[in-house]
């Protein structure tokens, strides 16, 4: 068995890029959310910190032009294997941090989905984040951002256990258990994550942390008000389609 700890985020994201989609619920509920918050500003849209791109999939097959950006670059190809392999040939595809990312155009719509922002621990990089997206929005055009509940009892659980949610392929186990703890006063979730993948009786065990800053509403919405977003809305499970335990923060440029 080999163990592997990846040193930094594109390494960590890097040994997950196969197999994390397993670890996703089919997603056509939230690529139908997302794809009605959209449809309200236009056809250009970029997903940053795209991941594999399969809410790219989704939103290309319902007509919109996709973009998507991510820091990994396995994350990026494999999203690239995805889009191509349901026919989609007009999209791109970026390898860039969201800190700094320069494209040469302008959005209707830009999002952050599944709780990626919170991988942004500094109040400096998440100023980078936000005045990048305010950047490149054409004026009207706005920006959502899907985040998780400081009250969710899941960060709660000392231990926790992941099966995939989906099949996989014959030869193919994986699993993963999360250890997390919540600290109050700083508003940051660690999580201790196990990654098991067993391939053809080959085993590899990754081990890594993950640290997120969560955020309520109100800092959420100073933060958007400062890097001069306005008309901020909160959208919660009754404005989605779907389960969902997160929330969604929508501002206009
Ligand atoms: C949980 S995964 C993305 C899942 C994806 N949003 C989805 O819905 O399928 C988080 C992603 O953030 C990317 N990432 C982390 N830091 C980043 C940064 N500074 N700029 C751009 N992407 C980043 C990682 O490479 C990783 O692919």
């Amino acid at each position: 068995m080999k163990r592997v700890r990846p040193a930094d985020m594109t390494e960590m994201y890097a040994l997950r890029a196969d197999t994390i989609d397993y670890f996703f619920p089919e997603r056509d509920d939230e690529v139908e959310s997302w794809a009605k918050i959209a449809s309200e500003y236009g056809d250009d849209v970029l997903h940053l910190m795209c991941g594999t791109g399969e809410i790219l999939v989704g939103l290309a097959k319902k007509g919109f032009n996709v973009t998507g950006i991510d820091l990994t670059e396995s994350m990026i190809y494999q999203a690239e294997e995805n889009l191509e392999d349901e026919g989609i040939e007009n999209f791109d595809l970026i390898v860039e941090d969201a800190r700094s990312f320069k494209v040469g155009k302008k959005f209707d719509f830009i999002f952050i989905s599944t709780g990626d922002f919170h991988h942004f621990l500094e109040q400096e990089d998440i100023n980078l984040v936000l005045g990048r997206i305010f950047a490149h929005l054409r004026p009207g055009g706005a920006v959502a951002i899907e985040l998780f509940q400081p009250n969710d009892q899941d960060f709660k659980r000392p231990e926790k256990r992941y099966r995939p949610f989906r099949e996989t392929p014959p030869g193919l186990k994986v699993w993963k258990v999360n250890r997390s703890s919540y600290h109050a006063d700083s508003q940051i979730l660690e999580i201790v994550e196990r990654l098991h993948v067993e391939e053809e009786g080959e085993i590899v065990e990754g081990e890594y942390d993950i640290q997120l800053q969560l955020h309520t509403e109100e800092q959420i919405e100073h933060m958007l008000k400062d890097a001069g977003f306005e008309d901020v809305k909160h959208l919660h499970k009754d404005d989605l389609v779907g389960e969902h335990d997160s929330w969604i923060v929508l501002a206009k440029r």
